[in-house]
This record gives structure tokens, C-alpha cells and sequence, in this order.
């Protein structure tokens, strides 16, 4: 379906509000106590609320953060296996992370998804707080911060936890409430062009759009392809299995660069897990004094990102130095998760990596993380650390991933490398 933006009248207008537009809902009519647990509330804060300012040992010094050059690039369309393989070497092994390009997920479906993200972020707070909860163990869920049972300092981020694999198993928890209403502005979708501010109305059959040409306001309308609740179950699924199958080229991948069998990882791996977070971090009043993410690694398998094209946030920790990894059009970012730094024997580093905000934009991105079944057990590659020597052993000792999980969730999220409670002494 192709939706052009349509100019329109006054009274065309009018005719939309019969179907739902409303005026809008200032941020501050929001119920105040709601504040106290989400951030995407809309309220822009001039100072940083006090549970949020990290002590001076630990802050982000931004200024110090410079992008980093060479992020290898990787176009998943290449005919040349064996130099792709070696990109793929290379970056594991210095980075843990790289990008990809032709990744074969459609452009309609990145769109869908992040439409649906958008709008899931702009409903009412009350809307919201019906999915909130912060017990890591519920596979749907609508969060803030990190831990916020276990955490001391709070993190400027909220998020939404899907999981998404079997689809059929979980897809009836997944958001489906009519949604109320609310405002969305600009964000993460390009906006056609001259057009400066886009009102998103959810639950109306229109998005609708202020345009400003020629000294005058026009109004714009597009219909809004996902109001039904089925459309965007949809939407999310597909991106859900398009992203797995990524996910499988990437491990398969993996395997065939640390001369493994092409299907080792995923025979290893059992049948994944799968789950999204899709992470929102409003603007923030004062960026050097918090994080959206503090430095963490991943403790899945893989994780597949979708970053906001035009503001950036990630940055990852190279030789001690943290560096910002800018956006790319197109590309997902992938790193490599703690079970592959353990199945690589420590070849593969799953690399710490954090989340910086802005003053200025809101930044969205959505995180897909491929697990190891629970039961599936963990153990370095025979090949990568098996010499003549009979004492050779491999770096980590052999666990399950629901073991490792459970390790991780009990933690805090920016202490030591989880890896390290299982080495092999
Ligand atoms: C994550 C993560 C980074 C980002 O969700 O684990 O690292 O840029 N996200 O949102
Ligand atoms: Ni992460």
C-alpha cells in the first residue's frame, strides 16, 4: 500500500475529528503520580530529577566520547564468502560489534515496526501503566531504568519487553488495547518534506500533519495504516521473524569464521529464545549527570539493533576508551552476547557497551536478543581450546543458560562482566 500525504481543507478537517481527532493533550493534564515510575510522559524536565544523577566517579563525559572510526560495515549481500567470513573474524574479535547492510529485513517492515514503537511510546500514561510491571520474569512488560527493584541510581529509559519466539505463544500478551490519545513529535520517522510538526494521533484513522508553506500553515493528512490492534500484532511479528532470520545468517556466519561447522552455534543454541526491548529515552534535562543505559553487556547469544537514523546514543567501550556508534541508514548494529563470548572461548568478545541521552530528541531503539534455549549447555568449542596437552582446558566451565540468566537478572547491571562468576578455575 502506498499512502501519499494528502492536503487538506478546514473542513476536511473537521470531517477527521468525527473519526477521532481530538485536541491536543497537554503533557502537564497527565495525573502527576504516573511520573513517578515511566519518563515518556511527554513533561520535559529542566533539571534532572534527583534518583537519576550518578555520582561524579560515574558519568558519562561526553566530551570525552569521540565516534568511532573504522566500525566495520558488513553487506550481507557480498558473493565473496570467504572475505565475508573474515569481516565477520575481524570484527568479533576486535570490536564485538559490527553493522550489516543488505540484512534482507524490508524496509516496509523496519518502517511498520518502528511506527508501531513510536506509537506504543505516545499513548496516555494511563494507557501505558496498564502494561507496566517491574518483575524481569513477565514476558510482556512495560519497564523503566534497568532493575529498578535492585538499582540505586535510576537509568533515563523506558522500555517495552516482548517475547517473540514462539510467536504463537506469546503474541495474545502482546499490546493490543485500543490506544488512547495522544501527540508524537517527529522523533524517529522522516517527516515529508516541508512539513514541521506531526500531530500522531493513534487511535484515529489519520496520522495528520501542520505544514508550513509559503508563510502559511496547510494541514496534511496520510491514513494511518496501523489504528488496529491485529495490523500492528502483525507488523511486529513479521519483523520478529525477518530479525530471526537474520539472526541464523549471522550465527551460521559466526561458526563457519571461527572454522567451526557452519551449523554448530545454532546446534549448540537449541531452539531459541527470543525477545525485543524496545527502548525509548525521552530527552533528558541534564545528559552529563545519567545514562539511558549504563555500560552492560549483553547475556544472550546475539543481539540485533535497530537504531533511531538521526539520533544517536550507543557507545561502546574499545581498549578503554568509550567510542559513539553513530547511526548508519539501513544498517542493523549486532554484537555479540555473553554466550558467544563463552561458546568462542573468549575469541568473541561480548563487548561493554552503554546508552547516552540527549537534551534535544527523543531516541527510540529496538533490541532483539537471540537466547540459548534454557536447557541448552553451555561450553566453549572443543577446537578453539583443545591442544596435546592433556591440562588444557577451556577458559569457562561448561553451564546452562537458564543458570547464566538467572545470575545475571541479580545482579546490578554495571558490576563486573557476568562472565566472570563463570570461569574455570
Ligand atoms: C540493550 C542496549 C542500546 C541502545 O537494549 O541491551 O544495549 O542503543 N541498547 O538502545
Ligand atoms: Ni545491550
Amino acid at each position: 500500500m502506498h499512502l501519499d500525504w494528502i492536503s487538506v481543507t478546514d473542513s476536511m478537517v473537521m470531517e477527521i475529528g468525527r473519526h477521532g481527532f481530538r485536541p491536543t493533550l497537554k503533557p502537564y493534564f497527565q495525573p502527576i503520580y504516573m511520573a513517578a515510575k515511566l519518563i515518556s510522559t511527554g513533561f520535559r524536565h529542566t533539571t534532572l530529577p534527583e534518583n537519576y544523577v550518578r555520582p561524579p566517579s560515574d558519568r558519562p563525559c561526553l566530551s570525552d566520547v569521540s565516534p568511532l572510526k573504522d566500525f566495520p560495515i558488513i553487506d550481507l549481500a557480498s558473493t565473496d564468502r570467504s572475505r565475508l567470513v573474515q569481516q565477520i573474524h575481524q570484527a568479533c574479535s576486535r570490536f564485538g560489534f559490527f553493522q550489516v547492510i543488505n540484512h534482507r529485513v524490508s524496509k516496509e517492515t523496519i518502517d511498520g515496526m518502528v511506527s508501531v514503537a513510536n506509537e506504543f511510546f505516545s499513548m496516555s500514561m494511563e494507557e501505558k501503566m496498564k502494561l507496566y510491571s517491574d518483575d524481569p520474569t513477565k514476558t510482556t512488560r512495560l519497564s523503566t531504568s534497568f532493575n529498578v527493584k535492585k538499582e540505586a541510581v535510576n537509568n533515563w529509559r523506558d522500555y517495552l519487553r516482548l517475547h517473540c519466539y514462539p510467536i504463537s505463544k506469546y503474541v495474545h500478551e502482546w499490546p493490543s488495547s485500543p490506544l488512547s490519545f495522544n501527540t508524537y513529535s517527529s522523533g524517529f520517522n522522516k517527516l515529508p518534506e516541508g512539513i514541521e510538526r506531526f500531530e500522531y494521533f493513534p487511535n484515529c484513522m489519520w496520522f495528520v500533519v501542520r505544514r508550513y508553506l509559503n508563510s502559511d500553515w496547510f494541514m496534511a493528512y496520510r491514513e494511518n495504516p496501523i489504528r488496529n490492534p491485529e495490523k500492528r500484532r502483525e507488523i511486529v511479528s513479521r519483523y520478529s521473524t525477518e530479525v530471526r532470520e537474520l539472526g541464523f545468517t549471522i550465527e551460521e556466519l559466526i561458526s563457519e569464521s571461527l572454522g567451526l561447522e557452519k551449523d554448530h552455534m545454532r546446534k549448540v543454541l537449541g531452539e531459541q529464545g527470543q525477545h525485543m526491548a524496545v527502548n525509548y529515552y525521552p530527552p533528558c534535562p541534564e545528559p552529563e549527570l545519567t545514562y539511558g543505559l549504563p555500560a552492560h553487556t549483553d547475556p544472550n547469544a546475539l543481539t540485533i539493533l535497530l537504531q533511531d537514523a538521526t539520533v544517536c546514543g550507543l557507545q561502546i567501550l574499545i581498549d578503554g576508551q568509550w567510542f559513539a556508534v553513530n547511526p548508519c541508514p539501513d544498517a542493523f548494529v549486532i554484537n555479540i552476547g555473553d554466550q558467544f563470548q563463552a561458546l568462542s572461548n573468549g575469541v568473541y568478545k561480548s563487548v561493554w557497551h552503554r546508552a547516552v541521552t540527549n537534551t534535544e530528541k527523543p531516541r527510540l531503539s529496538v533490541a532483539s536478543f537471540l537466547c540459548p534455549a534454557d536447557c541448552a549447555i553451555i561450553s566453549p568449542a572443543k577446537p578453539l581450546w583443545e591442544t596435546e596437552e592433556d591440562e588444557a582446558k577451556p577458559i569457562y566451565r561448561d553451564y546452562t543458560y537458564a543458570e547464566y540468566y538467572k545470575k545475571f537478572w541479580s545482579r546490578n547491571l554495571d558490576q563486573e562482566h557476568c562472565l566472570e562468576n563463570f570461569l574455570n578455575h
